[in-house]
């Protein structure tokens, strides 16, 4: 630090050979940046700095001292830095053929502590932080997977998969079984489109008379916009249209695995968004799940009418809260940008609770109102209300049009479409799909029983 070669900036790496006056043969330096501007979120970015500095210098272990830091215990350190190691270090090389052997990964970290209890300490956040971690990382996967490969029926395995894995009950309707219910929103989005859809149930905790919330995610695995088709500059990303979906799934795993205390029912509408013959229509009036009758101005409106459905069936499990997430509307994103979740909801403990767990994982909400003039966008001359208003206030109009499917069920609606995906990276969050929303409600489901 003398020699002024390294300052400490935040997130500063510098990798110094020992020259055997230690034991360790290098030491890598990482910057915290100002000590009174420390908080958790830097300590994840540096640990992530960190760790890609390690990994793309080609070293393939490391060991690591456990520290004392800003007065977080042993226990939170642990979990944050596994958390932004393993987020930072994230790669999606699944379909890169060429040069594999280019591939660099860190194989092999080691937590150090002295006595017992930072042992303790470590293991347990060390467990913590990385089920969660590898949630995120699932989450990700199936994000980042184009929609010729996750498909509905994906989806639907994934799902299968977990339920077996961790003794869930699950339940799969298909289409004729989403029609015979009366899911008249869910399944004319889905007749568009060749691949079946799927109407995904997973029950953890079933039965076992502990209080129910619903998590309902988006999962249109492609958005072309349908007959009202999107134009075809980046039209890629609508692979990301399915991201709500993925939380919930990576959410449903990771709370049996950490035996969260609730009864939880993950419901994913999955299907693609589609031009066709069979496709639904701008003025096509359909009757939904809950007796309310929409007109389609815009097919590409789809998210909110595959919801609607979802959060009409959620409330047969007569939930305590509902919580939906949803890449549901650009406006968001022209609102609050790229790193940032829109929140809604009806209930200001519901929002509060959100806006701590937000706090904790450096998952950033902002909330937006829901009164009832926005409403007045939505009159139909033909039905109870249409599926898009004028351009003004996109991403309001979008959540006041779910607040009609929730009755008066304490609900929340976060509208990912920004942070879903993201062309230009963040600390620990690589470009590409990120599991947003998934740290978010862990946090908020660990806390529920404070
Ligand atoms: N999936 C899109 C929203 C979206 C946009 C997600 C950009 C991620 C990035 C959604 O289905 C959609 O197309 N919404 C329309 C609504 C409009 C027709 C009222 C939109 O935002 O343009
Ligand atoms: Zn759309
Ligand atoms: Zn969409």
């Amino acid at each position: 630090m003398k020699s002024g070669d390294f300052k400490g900036e935040l997130f500063q790496c510098r990798l110094i050979h020992t020259q055997g006056l230690l034991p360790a043969r290098r030491v890598l330096l990482t910057g915290l940046g100002k000590e009174e501007e420390f908080d958790l979120d830097k300590w994840r970015g540096a640990s992530s700095k960190a760790g890609q500095f390690i990994r793309d210098s080609g070293i393939k272990k490391f060991a690591f001292p456990i520290l004392r830091l800003g007065g977080f215990s042993d226990e939170t350190l642990t979990e944050s830095f596994v958390t932004g190691l393993m987020l930072g270090t994230y790669q999606f090389n699944e379909f890169k053929t060429r040069e594999r052997d280019k591939i660099r990964e860190i194989e092999e970290v080691t937590l150090v502590g002295e006595t017992d209890g930072e042992l303790l300490a470590i293991q347990n956040g060390l467990r913590t932080g990385r089920m969660i971690s590898e949630a995120v990382c699932l989450a990700r996967d199936l994000v980042n997977s184009p929609s010729n490969k996750v498909t509905p029926t994906v989806l639907a395995e994934k799902a299968e998969q977990i339920a077996i894995d961790h003794g869930m009950e699950i339940q799969i309707l298909e289409m004729s079984q989403a029609e015979a219910l009366g899911m008249g929103a869910f399944v004319s989005v889905a007749r568009g489109s060749q691949e079946p859809c799927k109407f995904i149930t997973l029950e953890y905790n079933k039965g076992k008379g502990l209080e129910t919330i619903a998590l309902v995610g988006k999962g249109i695995t492609f958005d072309s916009g349908g007959i009202s088709l999107k134009p075809s500059e980046a039209m890629e990303k609508m692979k990301d249209d399915m991201s709500g979906a993925a939380a919930v799934l990576a959410i449903l795993k990771t709370a049996s695995e950490l035996q969260i205390p609730l009864h939880l029912v993950g419901i994913i509408p999955a299907t693609e968004n589609l031009p066709s013959g069979k496709a639904y229509k701008p003025g096509d009036i359909l009757k939904t799940l809950s007796g309310q009758t929409v007109e389609v101005i815009s097919t590409d409106a789809e998210g909110r009418l595959i919801l609607s459905d979802a959060l009409t069936y959620s409330l047969r499990y007569q939930p305590r809260v509902i919580i939906d997430l949803a890449t549901l509307t650009g406006a968001i994103v022209i609102a609050l940008g790229d790193h940032v979740i829109g929140l809604f909801g009806n209930d200001e403990t519901l929002l509060k609770r959100v806006e701590e767990a937000s706090g904790k994982t450096g998952e950033k909400v902002w909330r937006l109102p829901l009164w009832d003039e926005y409403f007045d966008y939505l009159k139909s001359d033909v039905a109870d209300f249409r599926n898009v208003g004028t351009r003004s206030a996109g991403a309001i109009i979008g959540a006041i049009f779910l607040s009609k499917f929730v009755g008066k069920t304490p609900w929340v609606h976060l509208d990912i479409a920004g942070p879903a995906f993201v062309d230009k990276e963040k600390p620990y969050i690589p470009k590409g799909g990120t599991g947003v929303g998934v740290r978010l409600l862990i946090q908020l489901l660990r806390d529920w029983n404070r």
